[in-house]
C-alpha cells in the first residue's frame, strides 16, 4: 500500500527552477515540491559566478545584445523567440530577487556589481561586458537560500527527501507522480492537477564532472520512460574549468575578475583561439581549445591540464596589455583583497581541495562536463511539447536544467542557467497554477505504485551478478572518452554499443541492502538506470547528428551545417530503443552567422 496526498500544483525539485515555480503557483494554487534533497542542498547552490542580465549598472548594456549574444552562443541552435523573452524578462527578475532580500555584491554607490563572462558582450565594440549581477562567488546559493524562504513565507507544502520515481498520466494528462520517502522507504502517490519537473541535469554521465551527486537525470529518464521524447541531448557543456580530477567548479568569474588561462610553455593561448575577447569566449571554444593545447603537448608537464592563474600581478599584466580599465577609465588592477572578497569560495575551494593557494599560485584545471543543454521539450511558459509540431500536453510543465525551453541551443553562455531558472521557473508556476484553476483532477488508478513497487522488489530481490559501481565507471569512462568535448564516428558508435551493453549488464544489478530505512544503495542502482537511459539517449542523438556545432564537436565533420543540421533532435525512448525525430529552429531576428570571438 502507498500513502495518498492530494495537491493541485506537484513540483519536483527544489532548485531554483523548482522555488521560483513553487512561489508563483502558490500564490494561485495548493502547491507542494517534492525534493529527493533537503532543498537548500539543491545544486542551484552550487552555482558561482553570476545571473545575466543587462541591468547596465556599471556600463553600457541593453537587453537586445544580451539576446544576441545568446543566440550566437547557442550556435544558432536556440529559439530566437525564447531567447528574447528570457533576456528581455532578466532586468525585472534580478531586480524582483533584490526586493526579496537577495544580498548581492555592490558597486561602490550602492547598486548590484556585475562582472564580465564568457561571450557576454557589447555588441558595438565587441569588448567583453559587465553583465553578470553576482553575490560574490555564490550567487546560485543566495538564490535558492532567498526563493526558499519566500516559499516558507508563502506557506509552500515541503515533502523533503521524497524522491519521485514515476510520472502518472491520465491518458495524454499529467494526473501526478510516485515517489519514496527516503526515511522509511515508503512509497507515496500525489495526485495533481498539474505537474512541475525541475529535476536537474544528468552530468554525473561523466566521469569528471562538475555536477552533484544526485544530478542523475532523474526527471528526463522518468518522462522518457512514458513516451515523452528529449530535445537536443547531443549538446552536453564542457566548463573549461574544473579543478583538476575532482572536476569541482572553478567560477568563470575568476576570468572575469582578470585570471588568465596558461600553457606549459607560459602562453596565455587563448590569444590565439579567440583574438578579440581571449579568455572570455564562449565556452565551447575555450574547452575545445583547452584540449588542443593538451593535443599538442602544451598540457602541464605533458599532462591533461592548464592552469588558471589569478595571480594579482598576473592579472595586472595582462589588463594592462589587454589595455583593460575601471568604470571610472583608470587602469584595471586588482589586489589581493579585493580577490578574496570577490571569490571567497574558489580560494577556500583551492586551499582545501589542492592545497593551492590561487592568490599565490595558478590553479591547475581541465574541462569538466557541466551543464545539459538538451532534456524535456517546453515552449517558453514550461509547458511541456511531446512531438515535431510542439503539441502540449496538459497538465506537464518543466522547467531548468531537466528541461529544453531551447533558449541555450548547442552551447550555454555562463550565468544564463541561473536566468533560466528563474525566468522559465516563475513562467511555469503562472501557468500550472492557471490551468489547475480550470483542471479537474484526472483519472488515478488506485494501485498508480504497483509499476514502481515491483521494479524496486525485482531490485531487491535480484541475486546481484553484476556490481553497479562496476557499471557506473564502465558508463562514465566511455562517456568521457567518447561522447566529451571532441567525437567521431567510430567512438560514438562504440558508445553507443557499450551503454547497450551496459543497459543490459544493469538487469543483473543488485543490492546488499534489502531494508527500507534511507536505502541508498537501492536508489543508487535505480539512479544509474536513469544515468544510463540519459547516457543512451545522448550518444544516439550525437552520433546521428553530422555536423559541429557549440558542444558537439565532430572531428570527422568539423562545420556547422545549417543546411542540414539546424534543427533540433527528438529522441524517444520505444520498446528499448531510442527513436530519432527533428523539429525546426524558431529564428526570428538573427539569421545564422559564422562565429567569432
Ligand atoms: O562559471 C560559473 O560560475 C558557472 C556559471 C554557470 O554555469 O552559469
Amino acid at each position: 500500500m502507498s500513502t495518498h496526498h492530494q495537491h493541485e500544483v506537484v513540483i519536483v525539485g527544489a532548485g531554483g527552477a523548482g522555488l521560483m515555480a513553487a512561489l508563483y503557483a502558490s500564490r494561485g494554487a495548493d502547491t507542494a515540491v517534492l525534493s529527493k534533497l533537503y532543498p537548500t542542498r539543491s545544486h542551484t547552490g552550487a552555482a558561482q559566478g553570476g545571473i545575466g542580465a543587462a541591468l547596465g549598472n556599471i556600463e553600457e548594456d541593453r537587453a537586445e545584445w544580451h539576446t544576441f549574444d545568446t543566440v550566437k552562443g547557442s550556435d544558432y541552435l536556440g529559439d530566437q523567440d525564447a531567447i528574447e523573452f528570457m533576456c528581455n524578462e532578466a532586468v525585472p527578475v534580478v531586480y524582483e530577487l533584490e526586493q526579496m532580500g537577495l544580498p548581492f555584491s555592490r558597486t561602490p554607490d550602492g547598486r548590484i556589481a556585475q562582472r564580465p563572462f564568457g561571450g557576454h558582450t557589447n555588441n558595438t565594440t565587441k569588448k567583453p561586458v559587465r553583465r553578470a549581477a553576482y553575490a560574490a562567488d555564490r550567487t546560485g546559493h543566495m538564490i535558492l537560500q532567498t526563493l526558499y524562504q519566500q516559499c516558507i513565507k508563502n506557506q509552500v507544502n515541503f515533502y523533503d527527501e521524497f524522491q519521485v520515481l514515476d510520472l502518472i498520466l491520465d491518458g495524454g494528462r499529467a494526473a501526478g507522480v510516485v515517489a519514496v520517502e527516503l526515511a522509511t522507504g515508503e512509497l507515496h502517490t500525489f495526485h495533481a492537477k498539474a505537474v512541475v519537473f525541475a529535476t536537474g541535469g544528468h552530468g554525473r554521465v561523466w566521469e569528471v564532472t562538475s555536477n552533484a551527486y544526485a544530478y542523475t537525470g532523474d526527471g528526463v529518464a522518468i518522462a522518457a520512460r512514458r513516451g515523452i521524447p528529449l530535445e537536443d541531448m547531443e549538446f552536453f557543456q564542457f566548463h573549461p574549468t574544473g579543478i583538476r580530477k575532482l572536476g569541482i567548479l572553478i567560477t568563470e568569474g575568476v576570468r572575469g575578475e582578470g585570471g588568465v588561462l596558461i600553457n606549459d610553455k607560459g602562453e596565455r593561448f587563448m590569444e590565439k583561439y579567440a583574438p578579440t575577447v581571449k579568455d572570455l569566449a564562449s565556452r565551447d571554444v575555450i574547452s575545445r581549445s583547452i584540449y588542443l593545447e593538451i593535443r599538442d603537448g602544451n598540457g602541464i608537464s605533458g599532462k591533461n591540464y592548464v592552469y588558471l592563474d589569478a595571480r594579482p600581478e598576473v592579472i595586472n599584466q595582462y589588463a594592462a596589455l589587454d589595455g583593460r580599465t575601471k568604470p571610472d577609465g583608470s587602469p584595471y588592477e586588482v589586489t589581493a583583497e579585493e580577490l578574496l572578497g570577490k571569490l571567497p569560495d574558489i580560494v577556500d575551494f583551492c586551499r582545501t581541495y589542492l592545497g593551492v593557494d590561487p592568490v599565490k599560485q595558478p590553479m591547475p584545471i581541465q574541462p569538466t562536463a557541466h551543464y545539459a543543454m538538451g532534456g524535456i521539450p517546453t515552449n517558453m511558459y514550461g509547458e511541456v511539447v511531446i512531438d515535431e509540431k510542439n503539441t502540449v500536453m496538459p497538465g506537464f510543465y518543466a522547467a531548468g536544467e531537466c528541461a529544453c525551453v531551447s533558449v541555450h541551443g548547442a552551447n550555454r553562455l555562463g550565468t544564463n542557467s541561473l536566468l533560466d531558472i528563474v525566468v522559465f521557473g516563475k513562467y511555469c508556476g503562472l501557468r500550472a497554477a492557471e490551468y489547475a484553476k480550470n483542471a479537474d483532477y484526472g483519472a488515478f488508478a488506485s494501485d498508480a505504485a504497483g509499476d514502481t513497487r515491483a521494479r524496486l522488489d525485482a531490485i531487491r530481490s535480484n541475486p546481484g551478478k553484476e556490481s553497479a559501481a562496476d557499471i557506473a565507471t564502465e558508463m562514465k569512462d566511455e562517456m568521457m572518452k567518447n561522447v566529451g568535448v571532441f567525437r567521431d564516428e567510430a567512438g560514438m558508435a562504440h558508445a553507443v554499443e557499450k551503454i547497450r551493453e551496459l543497459k543490459r549488464r544493469y538487469q543483473d544489478v543488485g543490492v546488499q541492502d534489502k531494508g527500507k530505512v534511507f536505502n541508498t544503495d537501492l536508489l543508487n542502482v535505480w539512479e544509474l538506470g536513469n544515468l544510463l537511459d540519459s547516457a543512451e539517449v545522448t550518444a544516439v542523438a550525437a552520433l546521428a547528428r553530422k555536423e559541429s556545432r557549440g558542444g558537439h564537436a565532430r572531428e570527422d565533420y568539423p562545420k556547422r551545417d545549417d543546411k542540414n543540421w539546424l534543427k533540433h533532435s527528438l529522441a524517444w525512448l520505444k520498446d528499448g530503443e531510442v527513436k530519432l525525430g527533428y523539429k525546426d529552429v524558431k529564428i526570428t531576428k538573427y539569421e545564422p552567422k559564422e562565429r567569432v570571438y
